[in-house]
């Protein structure tokens, strides 16, 4: 597979000409990737107009993932979530979403740029960073709609590695003529399991992947996915998208992301199998070793860790003492992510620190104080361009929330901006060690 972003950026660095152009380092050496980090210079293409070496590199990243378009961001899934709820929302005013709860704040924020109104689906299960939304909710809840709404918004795999039917959700989708949008930014990799398990390949009419969460791709490089079949949201995809972006994309991004398309076309599906592989057998000695974990995402190891005596905080940071470092904490659980760029004696080594690890009276966390939805008193726009101020938390009772605060990661905002706080969300506050709140004056 070509790699035209970095063959061109590389031949320019070697040609060793004057730059006379941004960046300021003028490519010497500073963090010591300067001399490929460059702005759209001729030949270098452009981003949101491009018709060279990124379309050619786009179009690979197209085929890879068989969708009728995939477009790069170079600004995280953040970018591509509020770019497919413009796309969704096509500028109408009061635009309505049906969502699952357990959003990451990027969405919250696009709400609020576009001024999008928010139903949320309601879901089994106590706990704020998973929403188990069955596609039989979503049939009731597009059921009982009095209009449909512009579309169906769930994140899967969430930080927890919980996995929706985004397939059955799609089907239902399909029956009343809504279009599915995912936040797919913890699942690239999905693509190239066999079978997929994809949101494009499932039935998803779009979607946000974060290259960089699950693929070798620096941070920041992510994908907007347009399934084939909804084309249509491919008129104005480059506008939604330079709607909310920075006109100076990283160049270092953009080739990372380009080199990422070789690297998948060349052998990663097996690589990606094998650590799969070696994964579930690692799950197995935890089994065998009385050692919790929960069941999801192929790539995760979620470690219940209050069985063993621990939070997951304590968990994470007697592994970090050990020499490992962990994606997420919280007091149930440690999140490990897992790539085929972990060896063999990473998980080695993890498994050493796991096994030795002296096991404590169990600790019973008591459940998670998820209570009623909180009532929404003005919209997610009026609540975040409205003039806040920060209060403690138990001084936020009864009062709007302003600003999403959230526990990042997940930064998945417990009150979302508008809504009243309840005594239930102050509990979740505190659990989650937040001390201040932002709410509305
Ligand atoms: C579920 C989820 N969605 C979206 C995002 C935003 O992705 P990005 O960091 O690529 O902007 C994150 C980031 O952690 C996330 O966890």
């Amino acid at each position: 597979m070509t790699t035209p972003i970095v063959d061109f950026v590389r031949n320019y660095a070697a040609r060793d000409g004057g730059r006379f152009h941004m960046p300021g380092h003028k490519g010497k050496s500073f963090l010591g990737c300067e001399a490929l980090d460059i702005t759209e210079i001729a030949g270098a293409d452009v981003l949101y107009a491009p018709s060279g070496v990124i379309a050619e590199s786009e179009a690979n990243a197209t085929a890879l993932f068989g969708t009728a378009h995939t477009y790069y961001s170079a600004e995280g899934s953040s970018l591509a979530i509020k770019a497919m709820l413009a796309l969704a929302s096509r500028g109408r005013q009061n635009a309505r979403i049906l969502a699952a709860r357990n959003v990451h704040k990027a969405f919250v924020y696009a709400a609020a740029l576009l001024d999008l109104r928010v139903d949320w689906l309601a879901a089994e299960g106590g706990h704020i960073v998973t929403a188990n939304i069955t596609a039989e909710n979503v049939r009731l809840a597009l059921e009982s709609a009095d209009a449909p709404p512009d579309a169906v918004y769930v994140t899967s795999p969430d930080y927890l590695g919980n996995l929706l039917d985004i397939g059955g959700i799609a089907a239902v989708c399909r029956d009343f003529g809504v279009p599915l949008l995912v936040d797919n930014a913890h699942g690239a990799y999905l693509r190239f399991l066999s079978p997929s398990r994809h949101p494009i390949d499932l039935g998803a009419a779009m979607c946000a992947d974060s290259a960089h969460k699950t693929l070798p791709v620096l941070t920041g490089g992510a994908y907007l996915h347009i399934a084939k079949g909804f084309e249509s949201y491919t008129d104005g995809a480059r506008d939604a998208l330079s709607l909310f972006a920075s006109t100076s994309p990283s160049y270092l991004i953009l080739q990372s992301l380009d080199l990422c398309n070789r690297y998948l076309a060349d052998g990663y599906a097996k690589r990606l199998a094998d650590a799969v592989a070696r994964l579930d057998a690692l799950r197995a000695h935890l089994s065998e070793a009385g050692i919790p974990y929960r069941e999801g995402e192929p790539q995760k190891l979620v470690l219940s860790a209050c069985p063993l005596g621990y939070t997951g905080e304590g968990l994470a940071e007697h592994l970090r003492i050990r020499g490992i470092e962990v994606e997420f904490a919280d007091g149930e659980y440690t999140v490990l992510m897992v790539t085929p760029e972990n060896s063999e004696e990473d998980l080695t080594r993890l498994w050493d620190v796991l096994v030795s690890l002296s096991r404590r009276a169990p600790i019973f966390p008591p459940p998670m104080p998820m209570g009623e939805m909180p009532d929404t008193v003005i919209s997610i726009r009026a609540a975040m361009l409205a003039r806040h101020t920060r209060v403690p938390v138990r001084a936020a009772l009864g009062k709007v929330c302003g600003a999403p605060t959230v526990a990042c990661p997940p930064a998945v905002p417990i009150v979302i901006s508008g809504e009243r706080i309840t005594s239930e969300s102050i509990a979740l506050f505190e659990r989650y060690g937040i001390n201040e709140v932002d709410i509305v004056l």
